[in-house]
C-alpha cells in the first residue's frame, strides 16, 4: 500500500510543474518566469505582475549570466546612491521611478521586491556596475560584481546593526576575485546593504583587495569610495541590484 501511495505522490510531483506552467502561464511575476514562458532571450523591458496581480514594467537581463534571468530592483548613480534617501536598507520602502525603470534613479517598492524574492524562481541576488542596456550582453565582463544565494544570506530585507558573514557565489573587485568565499555584509536604517572592504580584509573569510581606501564602501552606501571601483568611477557611474534565478527552457 505504502509503495503505491509513494508512487502516486511521485506522479503528482512529476506532473505538477507541467500543469502549472500551462495554467498559470499568463502572469509572470519574475524575469525568470518571463523567460520560461515566452522563451525570449534579448534583454529589455517586460511586464511582470506584483502580489496584487497588478502589471508593472521591469527590466530583465537574460544574457549576462548564462542560464540565469535577473530582475532589476534598484539602479542608482553614485551621487544618488550616497544620498540619505537611497542609503536606506532594503528593509525600508523607498520606491523611485517605479513606472519608468531608470538607470540613475530607480528603486522598486518593498512590496514588489518582497514578491520577487518570494517567487519560486528567485534564488539569488547580485550587484553589478554600469549595466548597459544598449549592449547585447549588458555586462562586458564580471569585473566589479557580486552574486549571492538567498540561502547563504537571509538578511536581505533586515536592518541589523551588525556585520553578517555570508559565503558568496562570486565576488570580483577591480579584478581581485574569489568564489565561495566568506564576505561581511552590513545593512541598517541609514545604511544600504553593502560590503566594506577594510572590514572584509580582517573578518569572515578575509577577502583581501590590495589597494583599498580607508572605509571603502562597495555596491552601496558610498560614504567612502574608490574611483577605481567601476560603480563609483564618477558621479554618473551606476550600481545595479538584481533578484534572479535559473530559468529552464
Ligand atoms: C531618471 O529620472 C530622473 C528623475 O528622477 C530624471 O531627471 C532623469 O532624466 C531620468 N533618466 C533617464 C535616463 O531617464
Ligand atoms: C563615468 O563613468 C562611466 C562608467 O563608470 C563611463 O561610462 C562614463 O563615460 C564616465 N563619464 C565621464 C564624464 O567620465
Amino acid at each position: 500500500m505504502l509503495r503505491y501511495t509513494l508512487f502516486f505522490y511521485f506522479m503528482v510531483i512529476a506532473i505538477l510543474p507541467i500543469a502549472r506552467s500551462a495554467v498559470v502561464n499568463p502572469k509572470p511575476t519574475t524575469c525568470a518566469a518571463v523567460r520560461s514562458i515566452y522563451h525570449v532571450s534579448q534583454n529589455g523591458y517586460f511586464t511582470l505582475h506584483d502580489s496584487t496581480n497588478k502589471p508593472y514594467l521591469a527590466f530583465c537581463d537574460f544574457q549576462s549570466d548564462p542560464g540565469f534571468a535577473w530582475t532589476l530592483i534598484e539602479s542608482l548613480s553614485r551621487t544618488n546612491a550616497a544620498t540619505t534617501t537611497f542609503r536606506k536598507s532594503f528593509y525600508y520602502n523607498v520606491p523611485s521611478n517605479e513606472c519608468t525603470p531608470n538607470w540613475s534613479n530607480y528603486r522598486l517598492s518593498k512590496a514588489k521586491m518582497s514578491a520577487l524574492k518570494q517567487a519560486a524562481s528567485s534564488t539569488h541576488f547580485r550587484a553589478t556596475c554600469n549595466f548597459d542596456n544598449q549592449n547585447e550582453k549588458g555586462l562586458a565582463n564580471r569585473r566589479d560584481y557580486i552574486r549571492v544565494s538567498f540561502c547563504a544570506y537571509n538578511s536581505f530585507f533586515s536592518a541589523r546593526n551588525a556585520w553578517i558573514c555570508a559565503v558568496v557565489d562570486y565576488i570580483n573587485i577591480r579584478g581581485y576575485s574569489c568564489s565561495k568565499c566568506n564576505i561581511p555584509f552590513y545593512s541598517y536604517s541609514n545604511y544600504h546593504l553593502f560590503v566594506d572592504l577594510p572590514q572584509a580584509k580582517v573578518s569572515c573569510g578575509r577577502f583581501n583587495v590590495p589597494d583599498v581606501k580607508s572605509g571603502e564602501d562597495i555596491f552601496g552606501n558610498y560614504v567612502h569610495y574608490h574611483p577605481k571601483f567601476s560603480c563609483t568611477m564618477n558621479s554618473t557611474s551606476t550600481t545595479n541590484w538584481w533578484i534572479g534565478g535559473a530559468f529552464y527552457d
